[in-house]
């Protein structure tokens, strides 16, 4: 396994812990390891407004996504993961604060943030993979003739799948739609790469085996992540830091940087896991909430 996030020390941000409340943490950019914020939200709070219900989703939720990030917002189901990838999507627009990629407010869905779902579905079933991965590039102007299948078949490769190019999607497993999913998003070479639970429908072994995958596509690319999961094991193991929200609705708890390793959190003397799950359900007596997914 790589190793990851080595370049930041490992440690618990004082911010929103015990009072569930995150504070506003202005950290544009990290002058001490030199990296820069890509993705920043300031004070989110996303509603949705039903005939008869006001739901609140998240509630000023502040974070920071630094190139090369490994991001995971991490919490319980319901607690607004999903909603907040939508808004950085660009599909949902906050009630209150705002989020900015690059410094520019993220107003509509755009080819600079790609989106990989839970959904098995998510590709064409008259298309190819490689078609696939192609079309997402010539449609939104990407690329196109040659240079479009060159960096079709380069992404299709990087994902394992260079013998399944010209197979259709009902040929192929769950995890390797997953993969033509991950690749036709990494083909697109968007800033940030945007993954909502891509895992959490595939039996534990694949699982496990496209987590590592992705360490792999990322330690070769490094691109930026935000990845979404309600799995503390899955959140320990992909990240680079963590931000852990608590339920609904979704707030800032803590934010974590982490290894991959779920070592022993010298701030807590609790291993990574253990940490977040003490203060995950520290206020909850059922640790099972309902189920939104
Ligand atoms: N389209 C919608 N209309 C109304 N409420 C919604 C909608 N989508 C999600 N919600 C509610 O918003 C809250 C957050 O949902 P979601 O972002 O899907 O949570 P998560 O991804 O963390 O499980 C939940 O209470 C959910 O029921
Ligand atoms: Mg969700």
């Amino acid at each position: 396994m790589l190793d990851a996030g080595g370049a930041k020390a490992k440690t618990v941000s004082a911010a929103g812990v015990g009072d569930g409340i995150g504070q506003p943490r202005v950290n544009e950019g990290d002058e001490a390891t030199g990296t820069v914020s890509v993705l920043s939200g300031r004070g989110v709070t996303l509603q949705y407004k039903t005939p008869d219900h006001l739901v609140v989703a998240t509630y000023r939720v502040d974070f920071d996504v630094h190139a090369s990030d490994r991001f995971v917002v991490l919490g319980p189901s319901g607690c607004g993961k999903s909603t907040l990838l939508k808004a950085v999507g660009g599909y949902i627009t906050p009630t209150e604060g705002e989020i900015r990629l690059k410094g520019e407010l993220i107003r509509r869905p755009g080819p600079d943030r790609i989106m990989v779902f839970q959904e098995f579905d998510q590709l064409l079933p008259w298309k190819s993979v490689r078609q696939n991965v192609t079309f997402a590039l010539t449609e939104s102007g990407r690329a196109s003739g040659k240079a479009a299948d060159d960096r079709a078949m380069h992404y299709i490769e990087k994902v394992k799948l260079t013998k399944f190019a010209d197979s259709f999607p009902h040929m192929l497993s769950g995890g390797m739609k997953q993969r033509v999913a991950i690749a036709r998003a990494m083909a697109m070479e968007p800033e940030i790469l945007l993954m909502d639970e891509p895992f959490a429908a595939l039996d534990a072994l694949t699982r496990r085996r496209m987590q590592e995958e992705l360490l792999q596509l990322w330690d070769d690319t490094r691109f930026t992540m935000m990845f979404v999961t309600h799995s503390i094991e899955e959140a320990v193991m992909l990240s680079s830091r963590i931000l852990l929200l608590s339920p609904h609705p979704g707030r800032v708890r803590a934010e974590f940087n982490s290894n991959g390793k779920d070592e022993i959190e010298p701030l807590t003397g609790k291993r990574l896991s253990v940490a977040i799950h003490d203060l995950l359900f520290a206020d909850q007596p059922e640790p099972e909430g309902d189920d939104h997914d």
